[in-house]
């Protein structure tokens, strides 16, 4: 199994592009199915998610092509089985953003439960919720979600809670049923308005995305569409939390700055400078770190997907941080790991008490997640002598080429097996 071996302690100077956002594509990509015209869809990142997405919808008769520089074409002309198995589901549980557009289209779905997950609970009631309020029929059997409608009609929809797929599931079901629907208390993060934008250019009529209220007027066919997807925001705050923990100076191209207002307002806190441009970003961090508090909430509060990174930054800060997570109640396994690179960490329920020390010290350590991976990788360019972080096939579902970019910043890092 591959890892990463990182000799840390050297400031980062240099300039990368982002790669377009896994959490726009995945959903993206799943709009498909709403038509049988195709999608041409560009700047689609390179990941293990993308290519688990890209099997799901192929095992169903879809047709995927992947072309150079991020380009794929995808066609659900015919759709021979209306299936997302257990085994998909259970490795990416983006596979649940299936069952809104098959249900719509077809009037039926059969999509595994995704059972629990490392960071959390993660129940997906909100959708099945939406979803019967717009008349469908759902079953749960034998792990399976059995969904089957004549035709979904508009109805309101007021989530419990905001749910960032749940939104997208219901958003996309919602673009062929006849009538109106509207969902309340939706999800506001850049990613559901991307996805909103691909159905737009599909011929949905949408109203309301960025807001918590969106109007999604049915149409009885969607058609092609050519679609590029919106930087990574997460890979982008990614970079600047290494930088800031790290020391240096870089430049991330290909960036959406208005994007990233919580963080960048945290490590302009934490004394770095920061210049935008339309679609970069420069960051410096000429001192040691300030410690800066951060407790994630839903956008355009702090992102969940950037605690750990925050976590990071926080255990070699001048200070005391205080890091709540307020999304998953188990979100935290990042800080015992730190904690063997020499990082002062206590736990207090949902929250982290991070008492900055001057240097991290190399040492193994073990990924559990996605993020908690890069927020080790953050901690270990930071620390003296080797870190071996071990479990990365959890980066490669979510960061393109990670090893080599960082290696472009002047990181001595890269994989081994
Ligand atoms: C999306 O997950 C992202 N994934 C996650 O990114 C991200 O951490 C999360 O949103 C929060 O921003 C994708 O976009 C593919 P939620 P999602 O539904 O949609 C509860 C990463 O690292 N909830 O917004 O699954 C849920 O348990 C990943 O890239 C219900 O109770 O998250 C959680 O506490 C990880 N019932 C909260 O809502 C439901 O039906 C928010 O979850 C749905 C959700």
């Amino acid at each position: 199994m591959d890892k990463l071996l990182i000799t840390g302690g050297r400031p980062l100077e240099g300039e990368v592009r982002v790669s377009g956002a896994k959490n726009a594509a995945l959903p993206i990509m799943c709009a498909a199915l709403l038509t049988a015209k195709p999608l041409v869809l560009t700047n689609v990142p390179s990941l293990a998610d993308v290519s688990t997405a890209a099997s799901l919808l192929g095992q169903m008769g879809a047709s995927v092509e992947r072309g150079d520089d991020g380009r794929m074409t995808l066609q659900a002309a015919r759709i021979a089985s209306r299936l997302a198995p257990y085994d998909l589901v259970k490795t990416m549980r983006a596979s649940v953003l299936v069952l809104g557009p098959l249900l719509a289209r077809f009037g039926e779905a059969q999509v595994s439960l995704p059972g629990g997950c490392a960071i959390g609970a993660r129940p997906v009631d909100q959708h099945i919720k939406g979803l019967q309020a717009m008349g469908a029929t759902i079953t749960i059997e034998r792990g399976y979600m059995n969904a089957r409608v004549e035709r979904l009609r508009g109805a309101r929809i007021v989530l419990d809670l905001v749910t960032v797929t749940g939104t997208e599931n219901l958003m996309m079901a919602a673009t062929l049923a006849e009538g109106t629907t509207v969902l309340e208390n939706a999800a506001r993060e850049p990613e559901v308005v991307d996805l909103a934008n691909c159905l737009i250019a599909m011929g949905a009529r949408i109203e309301g995305v960025g807001s918590d209220v969106i109007r999604v007027e049915g149409v009885r066919s969607l058609g092609e569409a050519s679609y590029h997807i919106m930087p990574d925001r997460i890979e982008t705050g990614t970079f600047l939390a290494a930088a800031a923990a790290a020391g240096g100076r870089i430049r991330l191209l290909g960036v959406l700055p208005e994007t990233l207002d919580a963080t960048l307002a945290k490590l302009r806190e934490s004394g770095a400078a920061i210049v935008t441009g339309k679609d970069r970003i420069d960051i410096e961090m000429a001192e040691r770190p300030a410690a800066v508090s951060v407790r994630t909430a839903p956008y355009p509060g702090f992102a969940t997907d950037m605690q750990a990174q925050s976590m990071a930054l926080a255990t070699v800060a001048n200070g005391t941080a205080m890091i709540t997570e307020t999304i998953f109640e188990n979100r935290m396994m990042h800080a015992l790991e730190m904690q063997r690179l020499g990082a002062d960490i206590t736990i207090q329920g949902t929250s982290a008490v991070v008492r900055g020390v001057e240097k991290l010290q190399g040492a193994k350590v073990m990924a559990t997640d996605l993020r908690a991976s890069a927020g080790l990788v953050v901690a270990g360019l930071v620390a003296r002598g080797e870190t071996l972080v071990d479990r990365i096939y959890h980066l490669d579902r979510g960061y393109e080429a990670l090893e080599k970019k960082l290696g472009a910043l002047g990181a001595r890092i890269r994989r081994v097996k």
